[in-house]
């Protein structure tokens, strides 16, 4: 049986006070269920996450990392110090760190293997833009980044990964992808896997859409065969919200 995730990216959003009382919030109201619920604070509310989130069942990711372990690398956080704070899982390749940071596919391979170096789960992102869907071009495109990033790995260190398909043209717009769009394409990345690795590898790893899941939607993407759960930007920062969508399953 595959994992069912929901994870909360909140990017630059919430100070540290307002972090605090989200998750409060959240740790409150969490019911306890087979989905595995993952929040991902900015780097100055981890550790406090970590902190108020201890012995629950929530888990608390990172938004990025360095690939390096230490050094000079001004403004940079590394593996072991996510470690260090009590984070096991981080999300690499988010499509806003891919365009307003230029992060290559070259550059999250090193981060995928400084993070599995380190124990830490990646939530992987990739998703095609408009104007590759528009030709035809998706399933190539996604194909390329996982293939970049991910396909140097042994098989064995495939269950530190879970995939997120996130299209970028629907990414805090307001438009989501069909649940037939993203079933197609959950699909094809199965597909991919198993041609690389096996049915068992592909079988096992949980692939998440992302990309203004909203609760008046998730119930019907998560009832897709492909579909292992979500990775939620907007809507995760409303613990109603959140809430509803991981009992969507
Ligand atoms: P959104 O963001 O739910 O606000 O569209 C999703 C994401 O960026 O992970």
């Amino acid at each position: 049986m595959r994992k069912q995730i929901v994870a909360g990216n909140w990017k630059m959003n919430k100070d540290y006070v307002d972090s605090e009382i989200l998750v409060s919030k959240l740790l409150e109201t969490h019911q306890h269920s087979a989905v595995d619920v993952i929040i991902a604070p900015p780097f100055t509310n981890l550790l406090a996450a970590c902190h108020t989130l201890k012995g629950s069942s929530i888990a608390v990711a990172a938004q990025n990392m360095h690939f390096a372990e230490s050094g000079a690398y001004t403004g940079e956080i590394s593996a072991s110090m996510l470690k260090s704070v009590g984070v096991n899982t981080v999300i690499l390749g988010h499509s806003e760190r891919r365009a307003y940071f230029n992060e290559t596919d070259e550059l999250l391979a090193k981060k995928v293997d400084a993070a599995l170096a380190n124990d830490i789960r990646v939530i992987f992102c990739f998703g095609e833009e408009l104007r590759d869907r528009k030709v035809g071009k998706e399933n190539e495109v996604v194909a390329s980044q996982i293939k970049n990033a991910l396909f140097h790995l042994p098989e064995s260190s495939w269950n530190q990964i879970v995939l997120a398909y996130e299209p970028v043209w629907a990414i805090g717009t307001g438009e989501t992808a069909t649940p037939e769009q993203a079933q197609d394409m959950h699909a094809f990345i199965r597909k991919t896997l198993e041609d690389q690795y096996s049915t068992t590898l592909a079988d096992s790893i949980s692939i998440l859409y992302g990309g203004s899941v909203k609760p008046a939607n998730a119930k019907e993407i998560f009832s897709k065969p492909d579909v292992d759960g979500g990775l939620i930007g907007g809507a995760a920062l409303d613990v109603d919200m959140f809430n509803a969508i991981v009992h969507s399953f």
